[in-house]
């Protein structure tokens, strides 16, 4: 295990097959390509995320460069004051308030412009557009410019799977920061003399210990949180559509009862986490089962491993919406029992939101379609090694009359 090649055709094409190796007989194990030591039972990656043994430095080669210090590279006092700062906006009645009737608006006109057809890409056509339009929305910017965010989001997102240091896609990925930083710097200034109710007004209005983010933090954070909340929630929900078609006893029970469609979205959050792999640097040494790990050691904590650790869920490896193990009362608040969102301090800040955004897109997709299918029968492949996702999700269906 410690020379697998995570790049492998055949390791991408099976990960679980190697996550069963992985709890079986390598709970940890040193893996000498990329020198980090990896972890993935369940129990080990919930600590590891808890303990702040295991810091987040580890961002910084991929985050830094693009949008500079950000919350989730934080620790300690500052990490927790500016989680603060964008806490409420994606909690409770502020979240149902102001953004559900948006998150609504949006699902509704996606699936409006498909008009007609039977063959949609519900990826490129949904599931692709609909959180970064949220995250517009929610900031305040403007909707005409969504191609821009759309276009600047994806060459962002390029970067971050760019694990072979490919330099064109690093300097795509720069000369979009730059576009993107010049078009933010005009709306923060206006913002911060005209502050109105949108998110972005509140980071704008926040001071931390009675000083104010600078412009170069704002535009950092309003990049990462499009990044952030973009690329996860696409592929959640492709995730989900893949799952549902390809277990239709399951998509057949959600059908027949509607009260089932928080379960049936953790069901699918823990059998397909958009995040498969993410990385800590350990600040001291550390005992995990299997053995202990060094100071300063890269940790890859393997969150779709977790998920599939039959010590924690019977019969991990099957897609089942009644599943008892897993409650969607907890799993989006922290004391998660799923590893999807991550734990403890940097739990997922837009986990609620992510939910919101899934029940209400699935509710409307499945109201609108009265049947579907994969279109020509081909089931889309599962790829990536960091997040996974189907590489399209072309679906033929019959419109509800
Ligand atoms: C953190 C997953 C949606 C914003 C995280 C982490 C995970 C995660 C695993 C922890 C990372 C770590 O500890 O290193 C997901 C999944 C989502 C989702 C699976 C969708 C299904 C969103 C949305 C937003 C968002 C919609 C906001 C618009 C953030 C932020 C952090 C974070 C800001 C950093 C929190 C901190 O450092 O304290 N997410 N996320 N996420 N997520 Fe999400």
């Amino acid at each position: 295990m410690h020379n697998i090649n995570f790049f492998s055709e055949d390791y991408q094409e099976n990960p679980y097959y190697y996550y069963q190796q992985m709890h079986a007989h390598y709970p940890l194990f040193y893996h000498e390509p990329t020198d980090s030591y990896v972890i993935s039972l369940f129990e080990d990656v919930e600590r590891a995320f808890k303990d702040p043994i295991f810091t987040s430095q580890n961002y910084s080669w991929q985050v830094e460069p693009l949008h500079g210090v950000v919350m989730i590279q934080m620790e300690g006092r500052e990490h927790a004051k500016t989680r603060n700062v964008v806490v409420p906006s994606f909690r409770g009645k502020e979240l149902m308030e102001q953004t559900l009737p948006l998150i609504k608006q949006n699902a509704a006109a996606l699936i409006a412009a498909f008009n007609g057809r039977d063959v949609v890409d519900l990826r490129n056509e949904f599931t692709n557009v609909f959180p970064i339009k949220v995250i517009v929305d929610m900031l305040g910017l403007p909707g005409e410019d969504l191609h821009l965010f759309h276009r600047w989001y994806s060459c962002f997102a390029r970067h971050f799977e760019n694990i072979a240091n490919i330099q064109e896609i690093l300097d795509i990925a720069l000369a979009a920061r730059d576009e993107f930083r010049l078009y933010m710097s005009k709306v923060i200034d206006e913002r911060m003399e005209q502050p109105g109710t949108d998110l972005l007004s509140v980071v704008c209005t926040s001071a931390i210990d009675g000083v104010e983010m600078t412009k170069d933090r704002i535009m950092g954070f309003c990049a990462s949180l499009l990044q952030a909340g973009g690329e996860t929630t696409d592929k959640a929900l492709a995730n989900m559509f893949r799952n549902l078609l390809l277990n239709p006893d399951q998509l057949a029970l959600l059908r027949q009862d509607k009260s089932l469609l928080d379960r049936a979205i953790t069901e699918s959050l823990r059998y397909s986490p958009p995040a498969h792999m993410i990385y800590r640097v350990t600040s001291e040494k550390v005992k995990v089962t299997g053995g202990e790990i060094p100071a300063n050691a890269t940790v890859v904590c393997m969150l779709g491993a977790a998920n599939r650790d039959a010590s924690k869920f019977e019969n991990p490896d099957e897609f089942n919406i009644l599943r008892k193990e897993i409650d969607p009362k907890t799993a989006y608040s922290g004391a998660s029992g799923i590893s999807s969102f991550g734990f403890g301090r940097h739990f997922c800040v837009g986990a609620q939101l992510a939910k919101m955004e899934m029940q209400v897109a699935v509710e409307a997709l499945l109201d609108h379609m009265a049947e579907f299918e994969f279109a020509d029968n081909k089931v889309p492949r599962e790829i990536g090694i960091f997040t996974r996702y189907p590489e399209n999700m072309s679906i033929r269906y019959k419109a509800r009359q």
